[in-house]
């Protein structure tokens, strides 16, 4: 039996912490008071405007890629999960791939599920390492959202963050990522979108990100309760037996709210976003990285990933660290 097992992690923020009453100072009508109430963050990373999602993607995976005692030329997958590329193409994947120094290497490609980007690209890398046709993926969330946000909407721009962070996914005879669940459903996509594009050498319809915050929390809450019970009923696991729930990092009381459902006390559910914010597909990875390195996440360990995001998409992977 093939599994597919996370050897490394790694992630990368960029510049130093913005902080509520930096966004005040900055002249945005908000308070940290009004944000850390609503949302529980205090702080996110902006990166410089000629910084790219690309180059996030690179320092977030040279330390996976260190942590997993591997080289770049062992990579035979690449993933980068992001709504933010470089370019409309090539791809951040095929960038990230030359600024490692991966010559003639396997597939690189982008995939897009916004803020569930991630936990997509690691259930895909999963399928592609089962199947015996790669042995190393990396696997990245990469986002530059602070380009996408409108700073006159006080409702959206206080609410995410610039970041990257990446696993290094190989083959091996132990366990593992032991499910996956994805699910989509583009019917909901008005209530968090980005309603614009690129067309005959001009942006047309809107280039902010677009939110009915209130509509995305009470469907975030359900299907991230949903979908953890729907992934461990695939293998037979009760929700008190995992150690870890990190979830997609958009609001504590998202969290607060889907471990309750849950019946998961919040002791065993990683946050960082009171200091990154929303970092969209970067988020899981960047939670993931700073819980191993801290020691709160050991080998061995059951993990449960999951995210909600633009489409609507939601999905989570379960997995022994
Ligand atoms: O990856 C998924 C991404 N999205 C999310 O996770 C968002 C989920 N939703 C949320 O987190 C919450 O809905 C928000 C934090 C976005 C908003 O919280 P809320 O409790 O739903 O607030 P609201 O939209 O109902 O607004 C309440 C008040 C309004 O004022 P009035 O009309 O009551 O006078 C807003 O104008 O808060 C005002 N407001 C703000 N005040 C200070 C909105 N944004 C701000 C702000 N600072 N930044």
């Amino acid at each position: 039996m093939i599994y597919a097992r996370v050897a490394g992690t790694g992630s990368f923020l960029p510049g130093n912490p913005v902080t509520n009453d930096d966004l005040v100072a900055r002249g945005i009508d908000t308070s940290d008071e009004w944000i850390a109430e609503r949302t529980g963050i205090r702080a996110r990373h902006l990166a410089e405007p000629d910084v790219t999602a690309s180059q996030l993607a690179y320092e977030a995976s040279i330390r996976a890629i260190e942590a997993a005692g591997c080289q770049p030329a062992d990579i035979d997958l690449i993933i980068v999960a992001t709504s933010t590329p470089d370019y409309i193409f090539p791809s951040t994947a095929a960038l990230l791939q030359a600024r490692l120094g991966i010559a003639n290497g396997g597939a690189a490609f982008d995939l897009q599920a916004v803020c569930t980007g991630f936990a997509y690209a690691l259930a895909t890398a999963e399928k592609f390492i089962r199947s015996g046709s790669n042995k190393r993926a990396l696997v990245v969330g990469a986002e530059v959202f602070s380009r996408i946000l409108d700073w006159n909407d006080r409702s959206t721009c206080v609410l995410f963050g610039d970041g990257a962070g990446a696993v290094v996914l190989e083959a091996s005879d132990k366990p593992g990522i032991l499910a996956t669940a994805l699910h989509a459903d583009g019917s909901h996509n008005p209530i968090l979108c980005v309603p614009g594009q690129v067309n005959r050498g001009s942006v047309t319809g809107d280039p902010f990100l677009r939110m009915d915050g209130q509509a995305v929390f009470k469907f975030a809450v359900r299907v991230l309760s949903d979908v953890a019970r729907e992934v461990t009923a695939q293998v037979g696991m009760p929700i008190d037996a995992l150690d870890w729930l990190i979830p997609h990092q958009a609001n504590i009381r998202i969290m607060q709210a889907t471990g309750k459902r849950l019946g998961l006390p919040m002791e065993k559910v990683i946050a960082t976003v009171a200091q990154h914010g929303n970092t969209s597909a970067a988020s899981i990875p960047l939670a993931l990285d700073h819980a191993v390195r801290d020691g709160r996440v050991q080998r061995g360990q059951r993990l449960l990933l999951e995210g909600v995001g633009g489409g609507f998409t939601w999905g989570a992977v379960l997995l022994e660290f």
